[in-house]
């Protein structure tokens, strides 16, 4: 029999990218193959993004094009998975006919069912209140950096935000678990853990809340970095910062969305923290790593957003000094409250401020970069290329080292140039 093959496409977040690996991971254990042509595959599935109405244009794009491998083929099967199928559900098929599945994230676990054809439905959107005490295996094609879900779903409904209609109520994974997890990681060899979840700062089990977690991850032996996010500011606790400052592995980057610096705007948005409350916690994460980069989120337009507003945001960034941001126009997503507040702003002014946001960052980071220069920094080695290698420092930045290093080594390297997106560096004898 001809061995079956897969496609994937998967759009969106680390989380999406991770669940994309648990649905390889149980193609594979049932004998499929991952192929990169989808004309040649016996199962096409997109795993999809709803956060921006942009994420959910490039899939859509994408699907047009399978109806016509479709009717070469009318035996292949097109799944369509993720957050845009959660929140479109049967819309889709009603619009795409030629869809044969439609699962949210809460039931990837489904595959299975489906390519052994013992199902008997095609939408597969109810909530599974289970998902994070399942095991499924996971496929992971990196093999020092490893993903590992703590924390599932969102409840924190910050008003522009799509997710907690797409990924379900917040529930943490059993400690244990993650524990077992990455030890097993730690055992095949990897070096890095990416915790994953909307707000890992609200991680709890029993009495083990997300400080304690890394406290006892920092245990393992074998993993030499710990990372995480997302972290919401208004979770983010000087236990966790002291736990941070005292765990060796736990790496001195932070991931936290800011999404704007005026705080009319950030109670519009639901966000429960003021930009003050925020900068003190920037000014304590500081203040206990010293060597830490913050980055963040930026939303320019939201809704009422005035010039003034605006202006807060952009003093914010120069007050803040982060070392990177990720900066979006305010899409109106179904079912989020924003979507449909009074005082819109225009596609213009979004696209200035939001110009004017990245233009001033680029500034920034280019000269929080220069910093670097001369500095002896530790590189995990994560990828070999034809000119060398690039890895990270532990602030996350990326390094490119001429030079014939192994995957998975950790070395000390002098920083011999900067540039705005990465550094150079030299190994030191
Ligand atoms: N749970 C994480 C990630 C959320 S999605 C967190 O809370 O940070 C990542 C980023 O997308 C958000 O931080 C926000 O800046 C942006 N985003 C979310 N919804 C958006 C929308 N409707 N329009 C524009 N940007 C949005
Ligand atoms: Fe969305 Fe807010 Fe939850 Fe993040 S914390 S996933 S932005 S609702
Ligand atoms: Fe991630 Fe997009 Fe869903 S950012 S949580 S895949 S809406």
């Amino acid at each position: 029999m001809k061995v079956r093959e897969v496609y994937i496409k998967t759009f969106g977040c680390q989380m999406n990218e991770h669940d994309s690996e648990k649905i390889l991971g149980i193609l594979f254990s049932k004998g499929f193959i991952e192929t990169d042509d989808p004309k040649k595959a016996d199962i096409i599935i997109f795993n999809t993004c709803a956060i921006r109405e942009k994420a959910e244009q490039k899939f859509l794009s994408n699907l047009g094009k399978v109806k016509f491998y479709k009717i070469k083929n009318p035996k292949i099967k097109v799944i369509v998975a993720g957050c845009s199928a959660q929140i479109q559900g049967k819309n889709l098929i009603h619009k795409m006919p030629f869809i044969d599945y439609i699962i949210g994230p809460d039931n990837i676990d489904k595959i299975e069912k489906i390519v052994e054809e013992s199902l008997d439905k095609r939408i597969l959107l109810e909530e599974n209140a289970n998902i994070h005490l399942l095991s499924l295996p996971i496929l992971r094609k990196d093999r020092v950096k490893a993903w590992v879900n703590i924390i599932y779903g969102c409840n924190n409904f910050c008003t522009y935000c799509v997710v907690p209609y797409t990924r379900g109520k917040e529930r943490s994974r059993p400690a244990n678990m993650i524990l077992e997890e990455i030890k097993h990681l730690s055992e095949k060899g990897y070096k890095e853990v990416t915790l994953l979840g909307q707000n890992v700062n609200s991680y709890r089990d029993g009495e083990i809340d997300f400080p304690i977690l890394l406290q006892r991850i920092n245990l393992i032996q074998g993993i030499e970095r710990i990372r995480f996010v997302t972290s919401h500011p208004k979770d983010l606790s000087e236990n966790l910062i002291k736990t941070m400052r005292d765990s060796p592995k736990i790496c001195e980057h932070i991931h936290l969305p800011l999404q704007s610096g005026s705080d009319k705007i950030l109670k519009l948005m639901n966000r429960k923290y003021t930009f003050n409350e925020y900068f003190d916690k920037v000014s304590l994460l500081r203040e206990n790593i010293p060597n830490i980069s913050i980055t963040t989120d930026i939303i320019v337009g939201f809704p009422q957003e005035t010039d003034e507003d605006f202006e807060k945001t952009i003093n914010a960034l120069k007050k803040s000094q982060f070392d990177g941001i990720f900066a979006f126009k305010f899409s109106p997503r179904p079912k989020a409250p924003a979507s449909n507040y009074r005082g819109q702003v225009d596609e213009y002014t979004k696209s200035e401020r939001l110009t004017e946001v990245l233009r001033l960052q680029d500034e920034i980071t280019e000269k929080n970069n220069k910093i670097y220069q001369d500095t002896v920094q530790e590189i995990l080695v994560e990828e070999r290329t034809e000119e060398g290698v690039i890895g990270r420092t532990r602030s996350n930045k990326i390094v490119k080292i001429k030079s014939n290093l192994e995957l998975g080594q950790l070395v000390k390297v002098k920083i011999s140039k900067t540039y705005r997106h990465s550094l150079e560096g030299e190994i030191l004898q």
